[in-house]
């Protein structure tokens, strides 16, 4: 993978960037999260465009791809990464910390647990990728949180892509949205799960669908205090004295990625290409 510029040694340096990666977008919703907790850290955003969508990706790909954003986030040294991405974190998360050792990194998953948690009707609403949905991690977080609750699956095909094409509050995403969560609510769903990082860009919609009694959880807050600890733990805090400087970095196209980060984020960001090569 190059970006056009030198290629570093790959390690990861303590006074280094957060790396945050997802397949595209998505990850964004995690970012916002992330900066508003840990103001003082330097983060690089790698979004994978070119491959956009993981979710029905097989996961031996989905590994493959972000194995090698790893290595370009530790090239660039890189002190921990964030899988911004319930789809690669189901299916790569376990593999990279075998390939990474000595780089922590943090990971999505559906908020099964805490949905479980504190429905009060029994019946919870899952909304994530087919990747995430038919993953070994999923069906190993219903067995330990959900044996108790009803919980109804929608992996909202094209849902994604309208949100990459700055779709999020178009009649398409809502018909989209409207037939994915009637199900649930018919069945007396009162929490909704938001388990892929694109969908709390689409938050607003679904709250007008579900109505006011109906809770959405996302987990990026949790995540981003989550990896605040890491980085205690680890003693690789930023001095909190400085401002945290932001750069992304895209495989699809740079122009796009970067209106789109501002309209996400509410901030503009240099957003540059990156390509992938026969070997990344
Ligand atoms: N944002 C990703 C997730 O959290 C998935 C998007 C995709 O299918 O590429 O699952």
């Amino acid at each position: 993978m190059s970006d056009g510029g030198a290629q570093p040694a790959l390690s990861p340096l303590p006074d280094g960037p957060v790396g945050v990666m997802d397949s595209g977008v998505g990850g964004l919703s995690v970012l916002r999260h992330l900066r508003a907790e840990l103001p003082a850290e330097d983060c690089l955003y790698f979004a994978d465009q070119a491959h956009i969508p993981y979710g029905p990706r097989p996961a031996e790909q989905v590994f493959a791809f972000t194995a090698a954003i790893t290595r370009f986030l530790l090239a660039r040294h890189t002190k921990l990464v964030v899988v911004a991405c319930n789809t690669a974190t189901t299916a790569a998360l376990d593999r990279l910390r075998q390939t990474f050792p000595d780089l922590p990194f943090v990971g999505m998953e559906p908020a099964v647990k805490p949905a479980a948690a504190q429905t009060r009707s029994g019946v919870v609403g899952v909304l994530a990728t087919p990747g995430t949905l038919s993953s070994d991690r999923y069906a190993s977080l219903m067995a330990r949180f959900a044996a108790n609750v009803r919980v109804l699956e929608d992996p909202c095909l094209g849902l994604v892509q309208l949100i990459e094409a700055g779709a999020s509050q178009s009649a398409e995403t809502r018909t989209l949205l409207e037939r994915a969560v009637a199900p649930m609510l018919a069945a007396g769903a009162d929490t909704l799960v938001l388990g892929c990082t694109h969908y709390p860009f689409i938050r607003p919609l679904l709250e007008e669908i579900a109505g006011p009694d109906v809770t959405i959880i996302d987990p990026a807050p949790a995540v981003a205090r989550h990896t605040r600890n890491v980085l205690q733990q680890r003693g690789r805090l930023a001095p909190e004295t400085r401002a945290g400087v932001l750069r992304c970095y895209t495989t699809g196209d740079a122009a796009r990625m970067a209106a789109l980060t501002a309209d996400l984020l509410g901030v503009g960001c240099p957003v540059r290409a990156v390509r992938w090569q026969d070997r990344p």
